[in-house]
């Protein structure tokens, strides 16, 4: 039996949403918007774009597009700098086992990501070639919630929708899974992540038994 495992990439794979959250405050405090860790959930899974947004909306800023971009530009020049150091000792933990032991049961795997930076952070981490299909921020034009992103993984796998599997960080990608009618698996904090199917707080609690649950 063959599923499709979907990966998403910050916060699941690698724990660079401390990064997004640096850059995102500096931003913010410039234009002296309180922002909190509170806030930057609402920031998880969503597009750079979208982002902006949600913090000039908390902050009741009102910007040109030139200002926004310029904006858009700076964060992302800062979040690079936190990745070029970047190697595998980022991967979070238990992930790297998952990846194995989906490859040994012959697994579809995909990423799933709103990044535009996801393939320079898979090269660098030294994970690229688990991964038969990649989609990110740079194929889609839907931003989760919507399942567009998912839904690009699974049809690139030739995988019913109903077969896959989404392991997610953030609330609006949880939800994406839900709306594509795809298996849920949070990985996170119960009290975010409580409409996913499956909630673990992070890979080394996920067993061979529930991976095998879900193949079979
Ligand atoms: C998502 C992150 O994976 O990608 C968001 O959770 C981020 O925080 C979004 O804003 C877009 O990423 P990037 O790297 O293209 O700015
Ligand atoms: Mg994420």
């Amino acid at each position: 039996n063959k599923k499709a495992f979907i990966f998403d990439l910050d916060g699941v794979i690698v724990d660079t949403a401390k990064y997004h959250f640096l850059a995102w405050q500096k931003i913010a405090k410039s234009l002296n918007i309180n922002f909190t860790h509170e806030h930057n959930e609402l920031l998880k899974g969503v597009s750079r774009v979208r982002s902006l947004d949600i913090i000039l909306e908390l902050g009741n800023v009102q910007a040109s597009q030139d200002d926004k971009d310029k904006w858009l530009i700076q964060k992302n020049e800062d979040y690079l700098t936190y990745l070029v150091d970047m190697d595998e000792s980022e991967i979070l933990p238990g992930v790297f086992k998952i990846l194995q032991l989906l490859k040994e049961k012959n697994q579809a795997i995909a990423l799933g990501s709103a990044s535009k930076n996801a393939r320079p952070i898979l090269e660098k981490t030294g994970i690229l070639s688990y991964f038969d299909v990649i989609v990110d921020g740079n194929d889609v034009t839907n931003a989760k919630p919507d399942p567009e992103v998912f839904l690009k993984a699974a049809q690139l796998l030739q995988i019913d929708p109903k077969n896959a599997i989404v392991f997610e960080d953030s609330v609006a990608g949880v939800q994406a899974a839900n709306v594509g009618e795809m298996v849920s698996v949070g990985i996170g904090e119960k009290t975010i992540l409580h409409e996913a199917q499956y909630i673990f707080k992070d890979f080394t609690v996920i067993d061979e038994s529930f991976i095998e649950k879900l193949i079979n």
